[in-house]
């Protein structure tokens, strides 16, 4: 009987790049996606499920959890997710609803519906994917940078309530080739319109090209995340938290030992903010 680890945001990015590696060692896959064409060119494989799942969407949850009934569920993977941005005194509260009701409800709702699951499964795992903005905000990320920090916070207190259980794992990662950077400019919608003769409009225009190109430049890509990923998967003793990235890791040193004005000085100066 092999075991199972069910991922969510398996279209596109880590997601994806875990379906294969996770198959590699020898899991059975519940890959999930909003949209199931994006998953049909997986293998099929007896070590493979595909399932419909959007984790806004409680009927769709549930419908995902009675699929994996049968299933010695050892694992999940809470890795759906985005990033809006934008100024924050510039934002619609429905945006940064829709981001909280993905990054943040979506991730919790996932996990109250599986947790029967997973508890039947000694050495059970959940990997909660946060980011390294989930310790540190920088600017014109406001919704999501509260997103991730909201998800420390409950994978924190999850681990804290059943982490004798269930393993609870929180996963940090620093920038990542994915298509993340496409899907900024996708939800962000009419904000260059929005930010028009305030003092974000010049930033703006420049935001998205300046991500995509440091991320080209300097990015991990998205197998050598999930490869990270796998390893607590595997693990006999799964860790606290997953630090993936130089990024991730000496960003959040630096910010531990500069003084905050030099700190927030530093961060204006690189977002334009000066
Ligand atoms: N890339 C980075 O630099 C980076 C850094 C730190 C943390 N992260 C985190 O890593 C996770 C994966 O992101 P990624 O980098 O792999 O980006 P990505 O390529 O854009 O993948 C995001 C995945 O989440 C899915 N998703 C979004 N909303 C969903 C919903 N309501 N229900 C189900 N699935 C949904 C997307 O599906 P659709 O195709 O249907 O939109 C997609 O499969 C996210 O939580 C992200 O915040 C990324």
């Amino acid at each position: 009987m092999r075991n199972w680890v069910l991922i969510t945001g398996c279209s596109t990015g880590i997601g994806q790049a875990l379906v294969p590696l996770c198959r590699g060692a020898g899991w059975g896959v519940v890959a999930t996606a909003r949209n199931l064409a994006s998953l049909a060119d997986l293998p099929p494989g007896e070590d493979l499920r595909i399932l419909a799942l959007d984790v806004t969407n409680t009927a769709s949850i549930a419908a995902a959890a009675a699929g994996c009934a049968g299933l010695r569920l050892k694992a999940l993977v809470n890795n759906a997710g985005y990033g809006q941005v934008g100024p924050l005194e510039c934002l619609r509260p429905e945006e940064l609803r829709a981001q909280f009701e993905t990054n943040v409800i979506g991730l919790q709702s996932m996990t109250n519906i599986f947790l029967p699951l997973l508890r039947r499964e000694p050495g059970a795992r959940i990997l909660q994917v946060a980011s390294m903005l989930g310790r540190l905000s920088i600017p014109l990320a406001g919704p999501y940078n509260a997103s991730k920090h909201a998800v420390v916070a409950l994978t924190e207190t999850l681990r804290l309530e059943v982490g004798r259980e269930v393993a609870v794992v929180l996963v940090e990662p620093g920038a990542i080739k994915t298509a993340f950077r496409d899907t900024l400019a996708k939800v962000w919608g009419d904000l260059p319109e929005r930010v028009r003769g305030t003092r974000y409009e010049a930033i703006i225009v420049g935001y998205l090209a300046q991500r995509k190109g440091q991320a080209e430049r300097f990015a991990m890509g998205a197998e050598a995340c999930a490869s990270r990923m796998l390893t607590a998967l595997n693990a006999n003793h799964p860790p606290r938290r997953v630090v993936i990235g130089w990024d991730a890791f000496w960003v959040g040193k630096l910010k531990a030992i500069l003084p905050a004005a030099w700190w927030e000085r530093l961060l204006r100066m690189a977002y334009g903010l000066g």
